[in-house]
């Protein structure tokens, strides 16, 4: 679906709507907030606190653009375990197909649905993915949440605080993560890695991003960060040097992106020229501390974001990080609808 053509401009400038509670920026809410979203993850995944009726008679639509595993099953069975419905809403099979617009669209669904999950983004206009988003929750007057646009993936990264600190313990923000570019040959957001700086910065985290020049962070994230991390008393560093980076880590992280700031066919050639240096392996490891973990968000495909070795060590935790993503959806569900 092109969102971008089916949303005449002048629908921006009309009136807001006081709306209920969205979850699509790690930023909109309080540091106190995520704390208390990761330890409700923990108790609703060891099963001490009943859920069950949250959602009791409160319907869903997962409204996706584009194509999903972890993010619509885990709300689709986290929903039910709640005591709610949800339907898959592909935006293919919608009227916004055929050009019915946003605005009629989400007024519409807001007039059914008592939530609204959504994934819309289009790589190549940076931030239209988000703006429709904010004119969804503008019509249809109803929380939504991010299931990933062109800037956030705030779910993917709650459930990844809460699984470095099932992993470490409380001592999780004193651990030394590499969050690191990483080759792909598809393009993808920056979602993930924009949501774990604002994450990090706002909790006091250990923190390195490395990427290859070009492949710099969104800049306001980047200096959101920077304003943030001396008051948490964590530490936030940028490498262009994914070996040097990886020394005394505790964790890689490997997450392809899109660069945000060259034109799309000399991102291409410029993916490729980096990728020897840029698909995390052993090597990364041998300088990483002794059990180092490796995180990524999947979907990964063996030998471009990280080497199979890689994927299937011992301290690979790709498939708890997302199971997490269900208890931690559903903690956020409870944070947001819980009377
Ligand atoms: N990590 C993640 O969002 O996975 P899906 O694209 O499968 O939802």
């Amino acid at each position: 679906m092109d969102t971008a053509t089916a949303i005449p401009a002048n629908q921006a400038s009309e009136k807001k709507i006081d709306k209920p509670r969205n979850f699509l920026d790690i930023r909109d809410f309080s540091h106190e907030e995520l704390l208390y979203i990761i330890e409700l993850t923990e108790k609703i995944k060891k099963g001490e606190l009943d859920v069950t009726k949250v959602l009791s008679n409160k319907h869903f639509g997962l409204l996706f653009g584009s194509a999903s595993t972890r993010t619509r099953v885990s709300f689709q069975v986290g929903i039910r375990q709640m005591g709610g419905f949800a339907e898959h809403l592909s935006t293919a099979d919608l009227q916004l197909s055929n050009h019915e617009n946003i605005k009629d669209t989400s007024a519409v669904l807001g007039r059914f649905l008592d939530g609204l999950i959504v994934r819309l983004y289009d790589m190549d206009q940076y931030g239209q993915g988000r703006e429709n988003l904010k004119l969804i929750s503008r019509y249809a007057n109803i929380p939504i949440i991010s299931a990933l646009d062109d800037k956030d993936h705030p779910c993917q990264v709650m459930a990844d605080l809460f699984t470095l600190k099932e992993k470490f313990g409380p001592e999780y923000k004193k651990k030394k993560l590499v969050f690191t570019w990483a080759y792909a040959e598809r393009q993808k957001s920056p979602g993930v890695p924009h949501s774990m700086l604002s994450a990090a910065s706002m909790l006091g985290m250990n923190v390195t991003f490395a990427h290859p020049k070009g492949f710099d962070l969104d800049k306001e994230y980047v200096e959101y960060a920077q304003a943030k991390i001396g008051a948490s008393g964590g530490h936030l560093s940028f490498s262009n040097d994914l070996m040097e980076a990886s020394e005394n880590a505790d964790v890689i992280y490997a997450k392809s992106w899109k660069a945000m700031y060259i034109p799309k066919e000399e991102e291409y050639k410029l993916r490729n020229k980096v990728r020897p240096y840029w698909t995390v392996s052993e090597r990364h490891f041998k300088v990483a501390n002794k059990g180092a973990l490796f995180m990524n968000c999947l979907p990964i495909i063996r030998g471009e974001q990280a080497t199979t070795e890689v994927i299937d060590r011992p301290d690979s935790i790709l498939y708890d990080e997302a199971e997490n993503r269900l208890h931690a959806q559903k903690a956020i569900l409870y944070h947001l609808y819980k009377q």
